[in-house]
């Protein structure tokens, strides 16, 4: 991986290999979202260390809403640009470009952007949260604008809040679902993970790359079981990383089914994590998000879905609300496109 470097933002390059594929042969969208936490996480900590005092790491405390614009494929280089954009006194925003290059015919196309937020934790003590150096605005305008997004991000977490609190976890797959019935239960998946040092910060926490990548592969399987056809990620709502999770945990992370239209499928997951050696410690829930899947066919085009049979109350009410993010979300990208055109 090459790095280019400047004080306050950061390049880096890959080609896609094989083993970042999906099983259609794509880069994986978990992948993706591992670079984003990447670069965001170097350009991050660099800043934060430009300091006197405790040396730190920033760790990832939100993604705001993103969606992937164009698949990456296997041979082509992914460019990924980060640029530290607001600083508030402990957290910072990060925006992310990854624009996609087939070096054989020299196309580049912007596969996705994101804004995520990190918050510096002390080396020497991991719940000491320390100050964040102020950045230079190039003009005030950004700099009000910065604040603005800081203080959105900030009343919206406290309306989530109460459903992270939520530690329930989601009951186990009925056994042998009626064949054809696309109930929740039908397709919904959990895996079960070890955190080992691979998946680490050097606090031996969990990199929020890693846990975004299992999220996804989880959100695959469900979206896949559903509609049993070539499924690829659309865009991932905004989400809030609220407890750390430390080496030698086990995280259980299940996807199931809210709501489906008539081409696309929200599913929420859960990332629930437990210590194997500390007896008696409650499992608690890190973090949960809502990912959208689409299906395409061999020509890249949208397929209609199985549409989601819904079971009691509980279900109809996330339907309904899976139903009002979608209206939302398509309405945003209806304005967009006419605010472009
Ligand atoms: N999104 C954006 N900013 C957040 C945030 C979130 N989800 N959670 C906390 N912050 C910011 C606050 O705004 C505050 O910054 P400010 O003073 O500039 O406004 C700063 O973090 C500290 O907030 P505070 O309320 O004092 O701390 P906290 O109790 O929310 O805890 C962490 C903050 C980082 C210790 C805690 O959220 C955590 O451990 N999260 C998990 C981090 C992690 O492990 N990431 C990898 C995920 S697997």
């Amino acid at each position: 991986m090459s790095v280019v470097q400047a004080a306050s933002s950061l390049q880096l390059c890959r080609i896609m290999r094989p083993d970042d594929a999906n099983i259609v042969g794509n880069v994986h969208g978990g992948t993706i979202l591992k670079m984003i936490e990447e670069a965001g996480c170097i350009v991050g900590t660099r800043h934060c260390n430009t300091q006197d005092g405790d040396r730190c790491m920033a760790a990832l405390v939100r993604v705001e809403k993103t969606e992937f614009l164009f698949p990456v494929f296997i041979g082509e280089v992914a460019h990924v640009t980060a640029e530290i954009t607001y600083t508030s006194t402990h957290s910072l925003e990060v925006q992310v470009q990854v624009m996609s290059e087939n070096i054989l015919t020299g196309v580049k196309k912007l596969a996705n952007k994101a804004a995520l937020w990190y918050v510096p934790c002390s080396l020497k003590n991991v719940d000491k949260i320390m100050d964040v150096p102020p950045i230079k605005y190039a003009s005030a305008d950004q700099e009000e604008l910065g604040r603005k997004r800081y203080g959105a991000q900030k009343m919206e977490r406290q309306e989530t809040k109460a459903r992270i609190e939520d530690v329930v976890p989601p009951p186990p797959n009925p056994e042998d679902p009626p064949k054809g019935q696309h109930t929740v239960g039908f397709s919904q998946s959990s895996l079960i993970h070890l955190v080992g040092p691979s998946d680490c910060t050097i606090h031996n926490y969990v990199h929020g790359g890693v846990t975004m990548k299992l999220m996804d592969e989880v959100a695959g399987i469900v979206a896949a079981r559903h509609c049993r056809t070539n499924i690829v990620t659309a865009s991932v709502e905004a989400i809030n990383f609220h407890r750390k999770i430390i080496k030698g945990c086990v995280v259980t992370v299940t996807g199931r089914l809210t709501f489906a239209s008539n081409k696309s499928m929200e599913i929420e997951v859960f990332v629930d994590a437990s210590s194997l050696m500390e007896a008696g410690k409650e499992k608690y829930r890190a973090v949960s998000a809502f990912f959208t899947y689409i299906s395409l066919d061999k020509a890249n085009k949208a397929l209609p879905v199985p549409p989601l049979k819904i079971d009691g109350e509980e279900e109809k009410r996330r339907f309904e609300e899976g139903n009002a993010r979608y209206l939302q979300s398509k309405a945003k990208r209806l304005a967009e496109k006419e605010r472009q055109e």
